[in-house]
């Protein structure tokens, strides 16, 4: 399925493909280990202010997943879409609730 997912990304399809097969347990200790200081700085200590606060970024489950792959970028972190897809459906399941 994976195969068949890479395959559509890769012909231009713009589609959210962290609805299955995701790891949001390993999403979630990814983002804990990199993603939390930075965000913690920005917002009073708590660094998920930044995902619930009412003007938030991020509106859809596209713009998470790009959100996601910039802000790694950002970090030189080099994932993988894998890596990717797990942080954006952490992130979603957690605090966006964005249907796939
Ligand atoms: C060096 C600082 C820094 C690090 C590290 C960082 N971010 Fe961010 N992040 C930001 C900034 C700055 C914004 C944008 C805030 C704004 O535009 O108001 C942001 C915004 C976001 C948003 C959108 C929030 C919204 O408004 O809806 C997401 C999602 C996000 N980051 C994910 C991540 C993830 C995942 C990681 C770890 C891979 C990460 N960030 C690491 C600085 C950082």
């Amino acid at each position: 399925m994976r195969h068949i997912v890479l395959c559509l990304m890769l012909g231009g399809v713009v589609a959210p493909v962290w609805a299955d097969e995701v790891d949001i347990e390993n999403g979630k200790n990814l983002h804990n280990t990199h993603c939390n200081a930075c965000h913690q700085s920005m917002s009073e200590g708590d660094p998920n202010q930044l995902y619930t606060r009412e003007n938030r970024r991020v509106t859809n489950a596209g713009q998470l997943q790009n959100q996601v792959q910039r802000c790694s970028l950002n970090l030189r972190l080099e994932w993988f879409d894998t890596e990717i897809n797990d942080v954006s459906a952490y992130l979603n399941q957690q605090f966006y609730h964005f249907k796939p």
